[in-house]
């Protein structure tokens, strides 16, 4: 297993009232060497907070996060971001690409760590690799500014695969995107979930993209329940 919630529960307290917001309600989740999962659900149900969750970017009320076996709790926060940096790749709404960087700078920007030479050289050569696999060669040393919504999120998929992490999150990767990019996007998910030996897990509002995916869960209410299975 890639990666693993065990009856996560999150709530917030709302201070001096005594009310408790009750966001997810004891949740379990699996996730496979090579599952591609769509979360869809309405607006405020906790996708991204369950998605932040399972990236170990926000911690639960109580449940376990379990990553490529290892119980996250049993981690402190160095190793645990060690991990993270390693064994995830992040997508979000908005590309967050810097705009003084260009492409090339901003797709190595999670390398940084990487110091050897070799290894260094090898990194480059693979993120020209993935720059060109997506489609975007001839931009490779342009900013942000001179790309489109649709190129820049693209490059945000390299940038999130850079370290070859074994699980991509995604959150509403298309929200910001056309039709015609959106797809794209869509199917990009599903040719790295297939050939790259990825797992894939993508918070979206767009059906589409959702059916592309082998399994959908719909989370309301604070439970998730599968709804749809390849
Ligand atoms: N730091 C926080 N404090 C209090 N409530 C929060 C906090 N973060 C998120 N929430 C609440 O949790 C709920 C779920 O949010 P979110 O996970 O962003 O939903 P979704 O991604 O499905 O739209 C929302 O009602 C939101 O207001
Ligand atoms: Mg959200």
């Amino acid at each position: 297993m890639v990666a693993e919630l065990q009856n996560i529960s999150k709530h917030y307290d709302q201070p001096g009232s005594g009310i408790r917001n009750v966001i997810l309600n004891g949740i379990s989740l699996s996730v496979g060497e090579r599952d591609s999962i769509a979360i869809v659900g309405p607006s405020g149900s906790g996708k991204s907070t369950l998605l932040n969750i399972l990236g170990t970017l926000d911690h639960p009320s109580s449940g376990r996060v379990i990553l490529d076996g290892t119980d996250t709790d049993t981690l402190d926060e160095n190793r645990l971001a060690d991990r993270r940096n390693r064994f995830i790749g992040f997508v979000f709404q908005l590309h967050h690409l810097l705009p003084q960087l260009t492409l090339l700078e901003n797709v190595l920007l999670p390398a940084l760590p990487v110091t050897d030479p070799s290894v260094r050289k090898m990194t480059i050569e693979r993120a020209k690799m993935l720059i060109e696999r997506v489609g975007l060669k001839e931009q490779v040393h342009h900013r942000p500014v001179q790309m489109s919504v649709g190129e820049c999120q693209r490059a945000a998929v390299v940038r999130a695969l850079i370290n070859q992490p074994r699980l991509l999150l995604a959150d509403e990767p298309t929200g910001s995107l056309d039709a015609s990019n959106a797809d794209l996007l869509g199917q990009l998910l599903r040719e790295l979930n297939t050939e790259q030996n990825l797992a894939v897990v993508v918070v979206t509002h767009s059906a589409e993209l959702a059916a592309g995916m082998g399994k959908i869960y719909k989370l309301t209410s604070g439970s998730l329940n599968l709804t749809k299975q390849r």
